[in-house]
């Protein structure tokens, strides 16, 4: 049975994908710094991304490391660079040290392409972001790319479901962000990021970045209203209209097939 340890499983991505990969056989840590209620069969190790002495007992021994931790729902931007760029250092460092032989699947976002591309944005496209959470994670996966450790970088789009209060969350977000109700986002399911994580685990997107996606984009005003939420709408023109959207057949031609391919499937299935 293969050993991994999950950052970031108290979460709202980590916390729904924890038990799915309990499902799926793997003998599972998770690096938790306070306390946490965790799946009986999960080992929890007290440990900050911040303290790399913590670290060790976390990653010897792991054939994989699913890496979710970071910071970025703040406006404190030293923290933010020093929990997912110098935090992803520290773990890779102690991957390095105790376990060069594990898979490391990284969890970036597709808030790292550039707001003004002219269609959906492909894994290959140059991404300069400015603002400190995507130019933190650009920097955290061009550590992990050139670690010399077998590695995988998936890009998750906004995601959703399992009464996680995300869909909700963007009445707040849209007039902070000056989003758009007519905005279209990629958006995937809690268990379509597992499904995603699953097929890394298994070395299909080895050296690879990968964007992750359902089948269909959706409004943010479509999104918030299946948060059951009404937000304002807008007939203004869309400025930046394809920022937030990601191309997503690369994961198809590796062999993703989403489970949950679109929001209102998810509705109809009780699954928001
Ligand atoms: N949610 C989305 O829609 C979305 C979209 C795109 C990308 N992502 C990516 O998916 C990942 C998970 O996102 P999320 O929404 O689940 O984030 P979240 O709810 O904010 O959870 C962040 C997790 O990271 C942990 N963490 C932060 N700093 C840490 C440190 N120094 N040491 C150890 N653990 C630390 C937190 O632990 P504590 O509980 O101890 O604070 C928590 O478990 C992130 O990498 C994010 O960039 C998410």
């Amino acid at each position: 049975m293969s050993t991994l340890l999950l950052t970031g499983a108290s979460g709202l991505v980590g916390a729904r994908l924890l038990p799915r990969l309990v499902a799926a056989g793997f003998e599972c840590r998770a690096l938790v710094r306070g306390e946490h209620p965790l799946p009986p069969e999960v080992v929890a190790v007290r440990g900050d991304l911040a303290d790399p002495d913590s670290l060790r007992a976390a990653v010897e021994g792991v054939d994989l490391v699913v890496h979710l931790a970071a910071l970025f729902r703040t406006q404190d931007e030293a923290a933010i660079w020093r929990a997912n760029l110098d935090g992803t250092r520290n773990l890779l460092s102690a991957v390095e040290a105790y376990a060069p032989r594990a898979r490391v699947v990284m969890a970036s976002t597709g808030n790292v392409y550039d707001a003004d591309a002219a269609r959906p944005a492909l894994e290959t496209d140059a991404c300069a972001p400015t603002a400190a959470y995507p130019a933190s994670k650009v920097a955290a996966e061009r550590l992990l790319r050139e670690s010399g450790l077998t590695w995988a970088v998936l890009r998750l789009p906004f995601v959703y479901g399992e009464g996680d209060g995300h869909l909700a969350s963007l009445a707040a977000l849209a007039p902070r962000f000056g989003l758009h109700p007519a905005h279209t986002y990629s958006v995937a399911h809690h268990r379509d990021v597992a499904a995603a994580v699953l097929l890394a685990a298994e070395g299909r997107m080895d050296g690879r970045v990968v964007n992750l996606t359902d089948d269909a984009a959706v409004t943010v005003f479509e999104l918030a209203r299946y948060g059951g939420v009404l937000i304002e709408g807008s007939a203004e023109p869309l400025v930046d209209p394809w920022s937030g959207r990601m191309d997503g057949s690369l994961i198809r031609e590796l062999g993703f097939v989403p489970v949950v391919p679109t929001v209102a499937v998810a509705a109809r299935e009780g699954s928001l």
